[in-house]
């Protein structure tokens, strides 16, 4: 059987036919931990699910996901290693060679991390300042993953308030700037390659916002740098003893589990910051040992790709029922778009698959009165991921059981429709919800950092899977260069016309018309 038979023979099943067949609901449901996943919403049978399997093995993801547990270099167009998991690690836990070695930089790098956590936290910017707000100044995976932590975690130690400055767009600095207190203001400029313009034009700002408020010494105080490029932060006017590394094998949009949550754990507490990576541990485990059947990543990667390859659903939704996970899709779109947004192959030969969906979303209920409408009724047909918190961090528990049931409703509708049709009602047909709409339920026990940190590490794993089964390597990201580049090429013809002469007619036009404004 191939995937294009079994999505053949499933095509006019319904999924509260298929609901009904226990073994199939018994293979798609999952727990790992505080995590409990549902995936029997989705349009597979079990028939499906083995021919998925047998798609992983020729795939040979088995063999992958050793070479990837051992650290084998398998970032092969950067000539890396992915270690990002051993960032979660303890050394029992991984093999001799370049993950102990990972391994071992990272603890020392987290002692560092924690080392100048209680420094500031408890001595302060010195002349009696405490730090009251921190600065995160980064862009992508140096601002996604704090952004997304700093507004999931409750903030049990009361520490200072966090920012985030991302963007070039200076309304943000600007506004915050006004905000702040340069005696009690630490700014963290968070670039692994330190050469990524926001961050530098950003945090030059901020430096001599310090400088000239409080002067040179005062400001090397306030200023932080986390990066893989000591020399070029140190050039910048960052203290070395300031600077807390990264390293090349470590992806951007894998970081948050290293000295990116610098700022995270100064606002939140080293031992929050300790327990995500705790969690993460544990999914790392959980993937790496699990049988593939029942694999919480495996399982989510090859749903995922079933979606894509077998019924060619070309985006997902991803909404989380809490305000506090506001910012998931947003990291999710750098996590999966960005490793797995590819055309070709390891080898550099065209990929003949899709390869990662259009991830979007939002948050419930607020998405329910927003976008819901075109994903009951809509032409395309996109499925939903729901992420739901079972104990909320609140005592209003009326307001819980009606989020849950809106989750729970939600799915359902999307699943089964409505077919009961009145034949008279002359909108009978603008009522109807044809259903069949394929979505999964993730539930955490609660928010706590070591579920996040499970759910983020999963996220993360399933990516891999994603790629190994299409054959592309998740841990490169050229796209991103070529309109770095050319931007580079545009800022003089915003200011002179000869240089804007030589651009394509298109763009001298927009420029003509910005000059003349
Ligand atoms: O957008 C491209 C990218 O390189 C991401 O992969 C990365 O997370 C981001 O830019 C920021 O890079 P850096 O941490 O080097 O400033």
């Amino acid at each position: 059987m191939s995937l294009a038979d079994d999505a053949e023979r499933l095509r006019d099943i319904a999924l509260s036919v298929l609901s009904a067949d226990l073994e199939r609901g018994q293979r798609l449901r999952l727990r790992v931990g505080p995590l409990y996943a549902d995936f029997s919403r989705q349009l597979v049978d079990v028939a499906a699910l083995d021919t998925l399997l047998a798609v992983a093995d020729h795939a040979e993801l088995a063999r992958f996901r050793r070479a990837f547990a051992d650290g084998e270099p398998l970032n092969t167009t950067e000539g890396r290693a992915a270690l990002h998991h051993s960032l979660r690690a303890r050394a029992d836990d991984v093999p001799e060679g370049s993950m102990r070695s990972a391994q071992a930089a990272a603890t020392e790098a987290s002692s560092r991390v924690q080392v100048w956590v209680r420094r500031l936290l408890d001595e302060g910017l010195g002349e009696s300042q405490p730090v009251r707000d921190v600065v995160n100044v980064g862009i992508g995976g140096s601002d996604l993953g704090p952004r997304l932590l700093d507004a999931a975690i409750a903030d049990p130690i009361h520490g200072p308030r966090l920012h985030f400055v991302s963007s070039i767009d200076a309304h943000r600095a600007a506004d915050l700037i006004a905000t702040l207190d340069p005696a009690t203001t630490v700014v963290v400029l968070v670039s692994k390659s330190f050469h990524t313009e926001e961050t530098l034009l950003n945090g030059r700002l901020f430096v001599d916002w310090l400088t000239a408020a409080l002067g040179e010494a005062a400001m090397q105080r306030r200023v932080f740098a986390v990066t893989a490029n000591v020399e070029a932060a140190q050039r910048f006017g960052v203290d070395g003893e300031r600077c807390l590394p990264i390293w090349e094998w470590v992806g951007g949009r894998y970081s948050l589990w290293s000295a990116v949550g610098f700022s995270f754990a100064l606002a939140h507490g080293i031992d929050t910051f300790r327990r995500l990576l705790d969690g993460a541990r544990e999914m790392d485990r959980h993937f790496f040992s699990a049988p593939l059947a029942q694999n919480l990543p495996v399982l989510r990667g090859l749903i995922e790709h079933w979606n894509r390859v077998a019924r060619e659903f070309r985006s997902r939704c991803v909404v989380p029922y809490d305000v506090r996970l506001t910012h998931l899709p947003a990291y999710l779109q750098q996590l999966e778009m960005e490793s797995n947004g590819k055309s070709v192959r390891h080898d550099g030969v065209p990929v003949d698959l899709p390869t990662a969906p259009i991830i979007w979303g939002g948050v419930g209920t607020d998405a329910q009165h927003a976008f819901f409408q075109a994903l009951h009724q809509g032409t395309q047909v996109v499925p939903v991921e729901f992420i739901g918190i079972i104990q909320p961090a609140h005592r209003h528990d009326a307001h819980h059981r009606v989020l849950l049931a809106n989750l729970l409703a939600q799915s359902a509708a999307l699943a089964y429709g409505d077919d009961t049709r009145d034949s008279d009602d002359p909108l009978a047909a603008h009522k109807h919800h044809g259903g069949n709409r394929p979505s999964t339920v993730i539930l955490l026990d609660a928010l706590t950092p070591e579920a996040l940190g499970a759910l983020l590490a999963m996220y993360e794993h399933s990516v891999f899977v994603e790629a190994c089964l299409v054959g592309i390597n998740p841990f490169d990201q050229w796209g991103v260069e070529l309109g770095k580049r050319i931007a580079k090429d545009f800022l003089p013809a915003l200011s002179s016309e000869t240089a804007a002469s030589t651009l394509d007619p298109v763009t001298q036009a927009l420029i003509r018309e910005i000059r003349s404004r």
